[in-house]
């Protein structure tokens, strides 16, 4: 196979921290996180979810990152360079497969906070007064196949842009102006949050734990989240490692990463709790916590009009960043392996994801009623990935870099660029090879049991 004389690279190491931010802050932490915590005891699940992140999400990332770096490739390219073996090579398939995979619903997902946007400016929802008539409406808007169609047709086409002008053109570019533009909607939206009357019920509820709630399944719960919100699993941080230069220090890197998301998470709960306890709507809904309850709370807020806009402004942008690194994945793959044409890779691939996600987005109307295994295609897709496809590839890298690659190969490679660090704190780097030997097989594995139903 013949190699491109000349690889993309990142600019410089902010614009890798906030591609990779961007990446991991998405659905999964404005979304997911807050009903997640609410169904399963907010604080204490809160607290088990960070010790998941420390445990086993960090030592991930960086055997992650460090692959991606070291063999500056896409995962199917890097573990052929690092193994040859053909189970490792399909390892990175895998990842690559589950990119496609996991884009095709949650480009729909994303195109409902796209139309989001121009429901709450048209000030639609000042049109219901309970949550039964707001869901009511949300299931007519997913069940309209034109307007579910359109929407993730443009959201797609928005992710197709973006990753096709390149990682500095595209990618980090679109991540240097979207990503303070989310951080600074966030905080506007935190400070509407904590001057609400009855804002503290809302944090009571995030940072005053139950313990009585919590039950071995809220752990697993927690771990399979903190796998989704730092998109590990699949190679995103691996391909995003392949633009990093050997300069640059790959545990800061990841720690830096790791705060933004959770800080992210956490401000969202904030955002959504203070206004949903101070409304007097209930925490533990479900799914449908943006789409049905929050649309009913930004009509009982003073600003409510403006707030919602924003709010779903915030959700777009965050999906949008998360989606690029999804597409970045598989358009990486034919780029360097295949040496195909970027610009080709994104129209080709760009167009079988929307292919793929028909189903998907047809799973609230006409699909409804076909179901895989007890499952609509929609939901059977984001079951397959989010808790087989990631948790195994999390697992397999792993134990690759800690078993297969090795220590001896990884640790020179990760102490590139990070020198100072480990010379002042040689003791981090123990702990890493502990837990990326032991501890994140051995747990991910136990997710993976129940996942699938075992244990
Ligand atoms: N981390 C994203 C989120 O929290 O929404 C989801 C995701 C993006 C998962 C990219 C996996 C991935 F490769």
């Amino acid at each position: 196979m013949a190699k491109k004389a000349t690889r993309e690279q990142w600019g410089s190491k902010l614009g890798f921290i906030l591609a990779a931010a961007g990446s991991a802050v998405g659905l999964g932490n404005i979304w997911k996180f807050p009903y997640v915590a609410g169904e399963n005891g907010g604080a204490a699940f809160i607290l088990i979810y960070l010790m998941c992140i420390l445990v086993i999400a960090l030592p991930v990332l960086l055997a992650e990152i460090l692959i991606g770096r070291t063999t500056q490739r896409n995962p199917v390219g890097a573990f052929k360079q690092l193994s040859g073996k053909p189970f490792w090579v399909a390892v990175g398939g895998m990842g690559i497969l589950a990119g496609f995979i996991i884009l095709s619903f949650y480009a729909v997902v994303s195109g409902w906070s796209l139309g989001y946007i121009v429901e709450a400016a048209t000030g639609k929802f000042y049109e219901f007064n309970q949550i039964g008539s707001s869901g009511a409406h949300f299931t007519d808007l997913t069940q309209n196949t034109l307007w579910n169609i359109s929407y993730f047709a443009a959201f797609m086409i928005l992710t197709m842009v973006i990753v096709y002008y390149g990682v500095q053109k595209g990618i980090e570019r679109g991540s240097k102006i979207m990503m303070p533009l989310l951080f600074l909607i966030l905080i506007v939206l935190m400070i509407r949050g904590l001057t609400l009357e009855g804002a503290e019920k809302g944090l009571d509820f995030i940072f005053n734990p139950d313990w009585s709630a919590i039950t071995g399944k809220t752990i697993l719960v927690a771990l399979g989240q903190a796998f989704f919100t730092l998109s590990l699993g699949m190679g995103a941080m691996l391909t995003y490692g392949s633009y990093m230069s050997k300069k640059d220090n790959i545990p800061i890197s990841a720690v830096e990463i790791i705060i933004l998301d959770t800080l992210v998470a956490l401000i969202s709960g904030v955002v959504i709790f203070t206004a949903v306890f101070a409304t007097g709507e209930s925490p533990n809904v479900g799914p449908g916590l943006i789409f049905h309850t929050l649309p009913i709370v930004f009509t009982k807020m003073p600003g409510g009009l403006f707030f919602g806009v924003l709010f779903f402004i915030l959700l777009s942008i965050a999906a949008l960043t998360s989606a690029i690194s999804l597409l970045e994945v598989v358009v990486a793959y034919f780029v360097d392996d295949k040496n195909w044409q970027r610009h080709r890779a994104v129209v080709i691939f760009g167009f079988f994801t929307f292919l793929l996600g028909i189903p998907s987005a047809l799973s609230f109307n006409i699909l409804a009623d076909f179901k895989i295994f007890g499952l609509t295609f929609f939901d059977l897709m984001d079951y397959l990935s989010s808790n087989i496809l990631l948790p195994l590839g999390g697992l397999l890298i792993s134990v690759f870099v800690g078993w297969v690659w090795g220590l001896d190969n990884a640790i020179p490679n990760l102490k590139q660029g990070a020198e100072n660090l480990f010379n002042k704190f040689p003791w981090m780097l123990d702990i890493w090879v502990v837990f990326i030997r032991y501890f994140a097989p051995i747990l991910i594995f136990l997710v993976l049991l129940n996942a699938l139903g075992i244990i």
